[in-house]
């Protein structure tokens, strides 16, 4: 059994997964609450937090799975890309357990961990297909033809589509995680009501950047007419169109039947809709979470001790 660890952002979780892809225990601690205050994750108090909550989350996924440390053969953890001081604490505790009960190390890429997601029972998904990774972080167009690899055929030029989301909930006074919130509101409103910009960018990349500032403008001069609902519907539906169009676009050009999205902004409902034919990750594994590290962990090579006393996090 693979325990796998993520603390890149603000999701404390830890799981355990089976070597041929059951998920034995998945827990995720949000600390979304505490950041929304502050209209986003700060990445100290994230760190604080992780460095509480590890323990307890990892005992409760051992306690979900009516497991003990010694039905564990390998320790998973992400790496990279985060926040630095969130993934210390993710990686020293991955450390510290894989050399005190004497096993292998797998480090984990956390767009790996995303694309992962698709990998696991009950309905794995195979290669080859076109995956739409979008998240807070990233968005990105993947050519993956093999489980454990992937070609990056384009990506954001500036904002990520989740924070394309997110800052659009902030100037629409939704607060913070805002993708889930205009998801909601925007099932009350008509998308028809503002024309927002698609940018067109070379090739298969993205840009959000103008899109938000649009909003910006939108919320500023909207007078008394324009409700919210129907801003956030308009928003959603210019988001979820840019990112369906160049999905559309990498499929041709790769002459890939399959095409599957992950990561947080799979969770959008009207991006779901929009993609019948589209493989998505589990609701419950869009967002971040560890089963997806530790399904990654199953294509990835172990680190044997004493080497991966050395790994170093990245950003
Ligand atoms: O994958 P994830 O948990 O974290 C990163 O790796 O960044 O993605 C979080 C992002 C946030 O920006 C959040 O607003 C967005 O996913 N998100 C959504 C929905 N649920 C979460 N965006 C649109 N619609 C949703 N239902
Ligand atoms: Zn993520």
């Amino acid at each position: 059994m693979i325990l796998g660890l993520e603390t890149s952002c603000d999701e404390t979780a830890a799981a355990l997964v089976t070597d041929d892809g059951r998920i034995v225990a998945n827990v995720v601690s949000s600390q979304a609450e505490l950041h929304a205050r502050f209209g986003g994750v700060v990445p100290e108090i994230a760190s604080r937090h992780h460095l509480e909550n590890v323990i307890p989350v990892l005992r409760a996924t051992l306690e979900d799975g009516g497991a003990t440390l010694d039905d564990v053969d390998r320790v998973a953890v992400t790496r990279g890309p985060g926040l630095i001081g969130a993934l210390l604490v993710g990686l020293s505790a991955a450390k510290s357990l894989a050399w005190a009960r004497g096993l292998p190390l797998v480090p984990v890429d956390h767009l790996h961990g995303h694309v992962a997601s698709l990998y696991l029972e009950p309905d794995p998904v195979e290669p080859p297909f076109v995956c739409l990774l979008a998240s807070g972080g990233h968005t990105m167009l993947l050519d993956v033809r093999e489980r454990g690899s992937f070609e990056v055929l384009g990506s954001t030029l500036d904002d990520a589509a989740g924070e394309a989301f997110d800052k659009g909930a902030r100037l629409l006074g939704l607060g913070y995680p805002g993708g889930a919130a205009i998801d909601r509101l925007a099932r009350e409103g008509d998308p028809d009501t503002h024309e927002f910009p698609v940018a067109r960018v070379p090739g298969l990349d993205f840009s959000f950047s103008g899109l938000k500032t649009a909003l910006l403008y939108a919320v500023r001069d909207r007078g008394q007419t324009l409700a919210t609902a129907d801003l956030a519907a308009s928003y959603q539906r210019a988001i979820v169109r840019a990112l369906v169009g160049r999905l559309r676009e990498a499929q041709e050009r790769t002459r890939l039947d399959r095409i599957a999205v992950v990561g947080g902004v799979a969770a959008n409902s009207e991006l779901r809709a929009a993609l019948p034919d589209a493989a998505f990750a589990p609701l419950a594994l869009c967002t971040d979470n560890a089963a997806m590290i530790a399904s990654a962990a199953r294509y990835a090579v172990p680190v044997p001790y004493p080497d991966y006393l050395g790994l170093d996090a990245y950003v």
